[in-house]
């Protein structure tokens, strides 16, 4: 079948419009954005949600309960096992960064932003000296896999090259992108740009299994001998990258696959997939998916019945991984403005939808100041302002517990590089290190 018969399978044939009267290099280029979508699975996908939403499957979610780790008996071997295994060089580190920062109002690389940190950190650099702090004291190689899409992926590039991959080795660091898929109108029509370009927008933070192995980048790490991979969202100020305990905690679970990091819901209308049962099965139930009579349910304290919140920060075991690149996984559908159509559909993956295709996962609960301060708006909740208090409260705690004298009026930030969860500090390296790697700001600073 020639490409215009295909093209009219799938209705989409308004795509060679007026292609003959564009520049060569124009035409190929057009031609080549359409030879690598899948028109067939979007025409799927389109009659498939464009109807009804079916909501009969909501009973059928039960809440998934979690512990706070820290409170575990195992924790110190947990922590213990996990050294050994960054020692061994035995854990990489995978960090999804293809989104949009839409909700930011920033068009680069969310990693790249200027978040207001006293240092100017960005989060790209708070994320590399995180792992700079760990090889350092582990003496470990930590891979670096960094997903982008055709959104961000030069700039990602170039902001690393800009600043010398933060002191990290640049081979130990791989950019791959992620596939896009053609965003559609109203009528399932594929849209294109006053060009004739497609709209194409990433597949979802779930097309990382693909893109990992497809990029040769599954390889890589199997050959280093990579046996566990921390994946994580670009957004958290607070994550602790490739967090030991995390690592051992699933490397002495004989059953689990992969397990991810949970903590209490903040209120019922935040913004954050919830951890649940589905037919037996570990899921999470993406916050735009969840009917509203599961939001709103409370246990008999008021808390919320689906209260554990997922902070994008995961574990896998490299056989997962292994398992999950040829695995399909559902399509979510969502309604945004793209180029000129104001209800565009858009089809994306969740990297979560994994969890019930492996079975056994184990929930890892964590505290929200130590480990949660996402940057998905602009300003109030879960803005840089936010995160940045939240990390100003957590570095003076640290040093509080450590017996340093600080300035109550005041919030910290202190350099990766010093400490990576508050260890190391006492009252000397404060006097030495305050206004170099230890930063003070107004705790009114807003
Ligand atoms: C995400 C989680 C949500 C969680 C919340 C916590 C998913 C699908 N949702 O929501 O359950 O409670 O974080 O902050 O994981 N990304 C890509 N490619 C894409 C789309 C996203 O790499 O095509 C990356 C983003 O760059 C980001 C991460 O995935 O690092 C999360 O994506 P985002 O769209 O920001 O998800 P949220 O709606 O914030």
């Amino acid at each position: 079948m020639n490409l215009l018969e295909s093209l009219k399978k799938w209705g989409q044939e308004h795509l060679l419009n007026n292609l003959e009267v564009k520049e060569t290099s124009k035409q190929d280029s057009i031609l080549k954005e359409i030879q690598s979508q899948d028109f067939e699975l979007l025409n799927k996908l389109f009659l498939q949600h464009s109807k009804a939403n079916d909501t009969s499957k909501n009973s059928s979610y039960s809440p998934l309960s979690f512990q706070l780790a820290r409170d575990n008996s195992q924790y110190k071997m947990w922590e213990e096992t996990g050294e050994v295994l960054l020692r061994n060089s035995q854990v990489a580190v995978f960090l999804l960064a293809g989104g949009q920062g839409s909700r930011l109002g920033f068009e680069g690389p969310k990693g790249a932003f200027d978040i207001g940190l006293e240092s100017k950190k960005t989060l790209f650099q708070i994320q590399a000296e995180r792992i700079d702090n760990l090889s350092r004291r582990f003496g470990a190689s930590i891979p670096w896999c960094i997903m982008t899409s055709p959104l961000n992926h030069q700039e990602t590039i170039e902001h690393f090259t800009k600043n010398q991959h933060f002191g990290l080795d640049p081979n130990n660091i791989q950019f791959f992108q992620q596939g896009t898929l053609c965003a559609l109108d109203e009528k399932g029509k594929a849209i294109q740009d006053k060009d004739g370009h497609l709209a194409l927008v990433p597949d979802g933070n779930g097309g990382c299994f693909r893109a990992i192995a497809q990029s040769g980048n599954l390889d890589w790490l199997k050959s280093k001998g990579i046996r566990y991979v921390f994946m994580y969202g670009v957004d958290n100020l607070l994550t602790k990258i490739a967090d030991p305990a995390f690592i051992g905690a699933l490397a002495t679970d004989g059953r689990a696959l992969s397990s991810s990091k949970v903590v209490h819901k903040k209120h019922l209308n935040e913004k954050v997939g919830v951890f649940a049962l589905h037919n037996n099965l570990p899921t999470v139930i993406e916050y735009i998916d969840i009917p509203e009579d599961l939001r709103n349910s409370l246990q008999d304290d008021g808390t919320p019945l689906f209260d554990g919140a997922n902070i994008a920060t995961h574990l896998f075991k490299i056989e997962a991984l292994q398992k999950l690149q040829n695995t399909p996984l559902p399509w979510h559908a969502a309604r945004k403005h793209v180029l000129e159509e104001k209800n565009a559909w858009k089809f994306e993956q969740f990297l979560f939808d994994a969890f019930p295709i492996l079975g056994s996962m184990t929930l890892y609960g964590v505290s929200r100041g130590e480990e949660f301060a996402p940057i998905k708006n602009a300003s109030g909740e879960d803005s840089p302002a936010s995160a940045k208090r939240l990390l100003g409260l957590l570095h003076r705690f640290w040093l509080e517990e450590s017996n340093v004298k600080i300035n109550p009026k005041m919030l910290y930030e202190i350099s990766p590089t010093l400490s990576y969860a508050g260890e190391g500090l006492n009252q000397r390296v404060f006097d030495q290190e305050l206004a170099k790697n230890i930063l003070e700001f107004p705790a009114d600073f807003e």
